[in-house]
């Protein structure tokens, strides 16, 4: 697929337009999306700091090292929302493969732009990279339980359940679900 080096993307379309004809949503907080290539220190610091802030790592982990990883593995995106107004990184999404399935990470977005249709936009964007790649499953692993049903809500389903004492996958530290979705193609 070809990726253009910046991408942004009309804001209702990166929320695949869900927003409309909900009149219990926030307004649309106006953000562009971005495809990460080569991250300051900065850019480092603040995913680092939203992805703690969304539990999603513990203190002083190291964002820097896992975003590199992706990014040199040729088989990679990192896509950033950030807001319009000061271009504050508002929310993220990892997307890769390894060779058989799609695999989403750290999907992310900030406290005060939730319920917006930011998380499931990114994550639609995520599915049609990875379906654009020639992949026909996505998978993600979901530590925290409560965010079953936004995965189920947008079609996808637990295909395996794994204790934390699982030694092979100690590192997750913690049990944690399989889900998966058949992309379209
Ligand atoms: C999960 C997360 C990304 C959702 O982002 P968001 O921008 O609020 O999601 P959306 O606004 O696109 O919500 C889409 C739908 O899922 C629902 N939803 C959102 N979070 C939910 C949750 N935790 N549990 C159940 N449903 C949820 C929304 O109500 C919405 O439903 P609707 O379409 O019927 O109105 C965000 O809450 C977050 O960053 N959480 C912390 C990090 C995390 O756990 N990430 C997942 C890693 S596997």
């Amino acid at each position: 697929m070809k990726m253009p080096g910046s991408l942004t993307l009309p804001q209702t379309d990166a929320a695949t337009n869900k927003a409309a004809g909900k009149s219990d949503r926030k307004e649309e907080p106006g953000f562009f999306l971005e495809r990460l290539q080569s991250p300051t220190a900065h850019d480092i610091a603040a995913i680092g700091d939203l992805w703690y802030k969304s539990g999603l790592t513990g203190p002083g982990y190291d964002a820097g090292r896992d975003l590199a990883t992706c990014l040199n593995s040729g088989r990679g995106s990192v896509i950033l929302a950030r807001s319009a107004k000061d271009a504050t990184i508002i929310g993220t999404i990892m997307a890769g493969h390894d060779g058989e399935s799609g695999w989403v990470h750290y999907l992310a977005v900030a406290n005060d732009a939730r319920g917006t249709g930011l998380g499931s936009g990114l994550l639609a964007l995520a599915e049609d990279i990875l379906a654009a790649t020639g992949l026909a499953v996505n998978k993600v692993t979901v530590t925290d339980p409560t965010v079953h049903d936004f995965y189920r809500k947008l079609g996808y389903e637990i295909v395996e359940t794994v204790p934390r004492t699982n030694t092979q996958i100690s590192e997750i530290g913690t049990d944690f679900v399989v889900m998966r979705k058949r992309l379209k193609s």
